[in-house]
């Protein structure tokens, strides 16, 4: 995994500086707009205004015209109105005679400039044009003020909705940091050694799943590391039988209390047989929980597996007076696997049956296949058959149902190991009772790997 080097800004830095750039766009937007809009508008209606404007100034220059026969004296004329006219009034030279704006005056205009005028025309002769008041600022102090007004509405909204803003987006980093910083504070406690500790799920939300799930972590952070201690313990306790018999048998004999005989020695080599066996073991089921238990797998004839187990095992059976039969149903056919890891299976199975069965009983070693893709292994007995405890936890390390029943029994390993086995080769494995009394433990492994 990459760590990433964490960013220098705190979350809350980093939400305000939304939140403000949010607020500033918005209100920077909403006053550019309305300015347009409002600019727009008033152009459009001031404009319309205008023409409304000309015309009338027009007829009174027809007027004018008519009454004198000429355009002389006209702009004085206007300007005794004392009126502050929108407009400009052009000779047919484009020269301006008049404007309410007298800087204007004399200056000339090109012939695009006219296009927004009116040309008075008089028996098809050009007189003077008159242009809307385009040259002249249309925005007078009514509308000036209004704008004013409609901008300072604006600004008090922007900073109002900011207001509102950066307490709603603090009350939101209260909502978000809180449980977050919660988190936070477990987290370092289970660092610590506290495995116990736990946070409220107050919502149902995202933060709520976070927290669910650190919950569930830290359980079973918990659960696992009890298991280890659990292991560690009973490792020891399994590993301190043997070693103390070896130990107390060798002291008797350099005391001189126990002949160093055959026998004697025999029982302490057994001893150490079962010693090398539990770390054997220990150390299979460590490398299947790292993933690497190695398997090993080929074309493996079932039949001739089975014949070779039964060869083995059913003599020393018959030999214990327990009846001993093997079934291999027809459509059974060879399957991908580990051979040596299968019948370290099978004869795990089948060392438990004739441990529980009593003499006088049966054992059954059977394959029958499942839809023509697995074949399903049975180990079953006449023996006292599975509590409800064992068939919860039968496959888990270091089980024994009943210590005084397995009293001759080992450390509860084989089911664990036989089910990593199984496990390695993609099938499953499962016990439970027979109807008719007894145990059976079932196993599949798929046709091919
Ligand atoms: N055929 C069976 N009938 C009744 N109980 C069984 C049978 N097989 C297993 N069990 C129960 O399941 C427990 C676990 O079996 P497992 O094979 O893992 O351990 P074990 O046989 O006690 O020790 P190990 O296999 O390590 O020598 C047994 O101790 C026993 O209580
Ligand atoms: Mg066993």
């Amino acid at each position: 995994m990459v760590a990433q080097t964490p960013r220098r800004m705190t979350f809350r830095t980093r939400l305000v500086l939304v939140f403000v750039l949010l607020i500033a766009l918005t209100a920077g937007l909403s006053y550019f707009l309305a300015n347009l809009f409002v600019d727009r508008a008033f152009e459009d209606f001031a404009v319309r205004n205008v023409r409304v404007e000309d015309l009338i100034i027009l007829r009174g220059i027809a007027q004018y015209y008519r009454e004198h026969g000429s355009m002389d004296g006209l702009p004085e004329a206007l300007e005794q109105t004392g009126r502050e006219l929108p407009v400009l009034l052009l000779d047919p030279e484009r020269r301006i005679v008049f404007a309410s704006d007298p800087d204007l005056v004399g200056r000339r205009l090109g012939p695009s400039q006219l296009e927004s005028g009116v040309t008075l025309r008089v028996e098809g002769e050009e007189i003077w044009t008159v242009l809307p008041g385009a040259l002249s600022p249309w925005r007078g102090e009514v509308e000036s003020r209004f704008l004013d007004s409609v901008n300072r509405g604006l600004i008090i909204a922007g900073a109002a909705v900011g207001l509102i803003g950066i307490v709603l987006g603090f009350v939101v980093w209260r909502q978000v940091t809180g449980p977050l910083r919660r988190l936070a504070a477990a987290a370092g406690r289970i660092a610590q050694g506290h495995l116990d500790e736990r946070v409220l799920v107050t919502s149902r939300d995202e933060l709520g799943t976070l927290a669910q799930s650190f919950n569930d972590m830290a359980e079973s952070l918990e659960q696992s590391e009890a298991a280890k201690r659990q292991m560690i313990a009973d490792i020891s306790h399994e590993l301190r039988t043997p070693i103390t018999a070896l130990r107390s048998g060798l002291e008797a004999m350099r005391d001189g209390l126990v002949e160093a005989s055959q026998e004697s020695f025999a029982g302490l080599h057994s001893k150490t047989l079962l010693t090398a066996r539990l770390v054997e073991d220990l150390q299979q089921l460590a490398l299947a929980d790292a993933g690497r238990l190695s398997v090993r797998a080929a074309r493996c004839d079932v039949r001739e597996l089975l014949g070779m187990v039964e060869a083995t095992v059913g003599v020393q059976l018959e030999d214990a007076g327990v009846r001993f039969e093997l079934r291999v149903e027809e459509g059974v056919t060879d399957i991908d696997a580990d051979r040596q890891r299968i019948e370290q299976v099978i004869l795990n199975l089948l060392a438990n049956a004739a441990r529980y069965t009593p003499e006088g009983g049966s054992v059954w070693l059977s394959a029958e296949p499942i839809d023509g893709r697995a074949v399903r292994f049975s180990v079953c007995d006449t023996g006292p058959g599975l509590t409800t405890s064992d068939l919860h936890h039968a496959f888990d390390r270091f089980y024994r149902a009943d210590k005084a029943r397995a009293e001759g029994g080992g450390a509860g390993l084989g089911l664990a190991i036989a089910k990593a086995l199984v496990e390695a080769h993609g099938g499953r494995i499962w016990a439970e009772n027979r109807p008719q009394g007894g145990a059976c433990f079932r196993f599949e492994l798929p046709k091919t790997l």
